[in-house]
């Protein structure tokens, strides 16, 4: 019992060394300040005792003299970042204080001009993002994500001419979309969702992008058309769920889409038979997964070209629209589930439950999965037997 005591005691104080005095104006010194500052006085994890380079989560230069990485994160580190700690780390590449309590920059923090990856998502920081964030030339990711940032999204942003990975999403963020942000023209990743952002997207923003995989605009107030999506050739994720977007939903579709949420707009247009003859590029929405269009105001058909894939997707939902739809393909449930508010207006899909998949399934069916979905779906015209659908 006793000896056990002594030996936690013992373990303690070689686990919890207290910070040890480093020399002034060091990278070993701007970071054990900046813990110390930041509530963490001892740690298992550092060893303040050794040098700054082989401390977990810091990375240094060839030379060993300069921090370049350092990774903190979900280290309860709280409050505000003091003036010459981390804002000192002159050739600091990443930082990665995510996951923590920080509520504010320290003023000489935009001095890091060696900043490639900024990582502050889910901290307590709050107000508006500072201009200088413009400093950050060779900024390649920005992750300011969850926190309770207000005011503009800096017209500065402009300057982040390398940046790939954009990620401001739940945030307080107000305003309009920049303009210069279309000078950042390899971005891939945009996450904007859920912020208070209104007005229209700027202006030539769907061809700003040539690299755009990921856009994330869900849960704002902004405004557009479909037009607005027409140029993103590269886009493969597209969220604008909950925003004032108009036009045909037609228009938004773009080849290389795997996800896509368009629910809660005020996307419009009748989507006919004609109409859809002239728009064959449906057709060319090779890989889409995920298609949510509920919630709108469309009306028609669901065109054929849609229809076919839908059984290849992993979620779709067309609920809380005016479509007209023919359900065969479709259990009772799924046209329940999915396609909520629709009509059954299809004269052979009066009544869906009577066509039961399995008992429709013709013997030789494992030579209709040779054909492709396309060539199988107008078989479905001319023979039911291809309901398996
Ligand atoms: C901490 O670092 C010092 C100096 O490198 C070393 O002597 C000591 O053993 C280390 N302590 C632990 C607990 O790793
Ligand atoms: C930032 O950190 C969070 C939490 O640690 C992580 O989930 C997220 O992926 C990181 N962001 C980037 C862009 O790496
Ligand atoms: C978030 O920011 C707003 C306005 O800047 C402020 O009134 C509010 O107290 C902040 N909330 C938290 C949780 O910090
Ligand atoms: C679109 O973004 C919203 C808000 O973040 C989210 O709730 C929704 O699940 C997203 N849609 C898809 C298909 O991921
Ligand atoms: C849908 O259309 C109806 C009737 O035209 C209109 O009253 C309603 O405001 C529209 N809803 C949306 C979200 O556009
Ligand atoms: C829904 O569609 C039906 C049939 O096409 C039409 O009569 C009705 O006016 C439409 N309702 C709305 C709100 O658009
Ligand atoms: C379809 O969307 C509606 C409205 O957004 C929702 O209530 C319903 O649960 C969704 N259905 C599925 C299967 O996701």
């Amino acid at each position: 019992m006793g000896f056990g005591f002594f030996g936690s005691v013992l373990i303690l104080s070689l686990f919890f060394k207290p910070l040890a005095c480093q020399q002034p104006n060091t990278d070993a010194f701007f970071i054990s300040e900046f813990l110390k500052n930041m509530g963490l006085t001892s740690s298992p994890l550092f060893n303040f005792s050794a040098p700054v380079c082989s401390w977990q989560g810091v990375f240094c230069d060839a030379k060993k003299e300069h921090v370049v990485e350092f990774l903190a994160s979900g280290l309860g580190l709280s409050g505000s970042i003091p003036d010459t700690t981390i804002g000192k780390l002159s050739k600091l590449q990443t930082l990665d204080l995510s996951n923590n309590k920080i509520t504010s920059f320290p003023s000489d923090f935009w001095s890091l001009g060696s900043l490639k990856l900024l990582n502050l998502s889910l901290n307590k920081i709050s107000g508006p993002l500072p201009s200088n964030v413009g400093n950050f030339g060779v900024l390649e990711t920005i992750d300011l994500s969850s926190n309770n940032f207000s005011g503009e999204i800096p017209a500065a942003v402009s300057s982040l001419v390398s940046l790939r990975v954009l990620k401001l999403e739940r945030n307080g963020f107000e305003g309009s979309i920049p303009p210069g942000i279309m000078s950042c023209q390899s971005l891939y990743f945009i996450d904007l969702s859920m912020n208070k952002l209104d007005g229209p997207l700027p202006d030539g923003f769907g061809a700003a992008y040539p690299k755009l995989k990921t856009l994330n605009l869900a849960g704002n107030g902004i405004q557009g058309r479909d037009s607005d999506f027409s140029l993103m050739k590269s886009i493969t994720v597209l969220n604008i769920s909950g925003n004032s977007f108009q036009g045909t939903v037609m228009g938004v579709f773009q080849e290389l889409l795997e996800v896509m949420d368009l629910s809660k707009n005020q996307f419009q247009g009748h989507i006919s038979q004609n109409h859809l003859s002239g728009r064959i590029p449906l057709l060319t929405i090779k890989n889409l997964q995920v298609l949510d269009m509920s919630r709108n105001n469309l009306s028609g058909e669901i065109p054929a070209s849609l229809l076919e894939k839908l059984p290849w997707m992993e979620s779709y939902n067309f609920s809380y629209n005016n479509l007209t739809l023919c359900a065969t393909e479709f259990s009772p449930e799924t046209f329940q589930s999915h396609f909520s508010g629709s009509l059954d207006s299809c004269p052979i899909a009066a009544n869906p439950g009577s066509f039961s998949k399995k008992s429709l399934q013709p013997q030789g069916i494992k030579a209709f999965s040779g054909l492709s979905p396309f060539r199988c779906f107008h078989a479905c015209w001319t023979a039911i037997s291809c309901l398996w659908l």
